[in-house]
């Protein structure tokens, strides 16, 4: 099981309760399409992803980058239990979607990208320590289910 100091489980909370989920989760999920253009063959039935500006301005990148965020905020909730609560995820990323698990880092990277960059000065080391290893732990438990 994950431990987690005082420090991070206030860190993670708080950090969830600042942000805007609909537009972390839209600039996360449109610069993960961007900066790594083969996470576009999932989303295939999103329609136009041809380039920077259109990915950015699709409804479908927007809501589904807010969905992502919620499936994290419930990881928040369950902080003691990401890997119980995360295994349908898993089960449906890996045997339906078949996303390659090597991917979850990279949109891991983009969420805690577009935070930092929302969260400004107050974006400190340890407030970064704290975040990457949720998004780790999240990584994990979305990786569990692959055989
Ligand atoms: C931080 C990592 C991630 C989280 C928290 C996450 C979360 C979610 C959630 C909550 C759903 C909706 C599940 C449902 O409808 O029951 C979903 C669906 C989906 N995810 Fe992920 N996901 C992550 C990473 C990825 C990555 C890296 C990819 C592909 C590169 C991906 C591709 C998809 C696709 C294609 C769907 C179905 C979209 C649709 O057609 O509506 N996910 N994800």
């Amino acid at each position: 099981m994950v431990v987690w100091t005082d420090f991070e489980r206030a860190t993670i909370k708080d950090i969830f309760s600042k942000i805007d989920c609909e537009s972390v989760g839209h600039q996360a999920l449109a610069r993960c399409l961007v900066v790594y253009p083969w996470t576009q063959r999932y989303f295939g039935n999103f329609g136009n992803l041809y380039n920077a500006a259109a990915i950015l301005g699709n409804p479908k990148v927007a809501a589904h980058g807010l969905t992502v965020v919620r499936g994290l905020e419930t990881a928040v909730k369950n902080m003691d239990n990401i890997k119980a609560t995360f295994t349908d995820l898993s089960v449906l990323h890996s045997e339906k979607l078949r996303v390659d698990p090597d991917n979850f880092r990279l949109l891991a990277d983009c969420l805690t990208i577009v935070i930092a960059s929302s969260l400004g000065a107050s974006f400190t080391a340890e407030v970064q320590g704290a975040l990457q290893k949720f998004m780790a732990v999240v990584v994990s438990a979305l990786g569990k289910q692959y055989h």
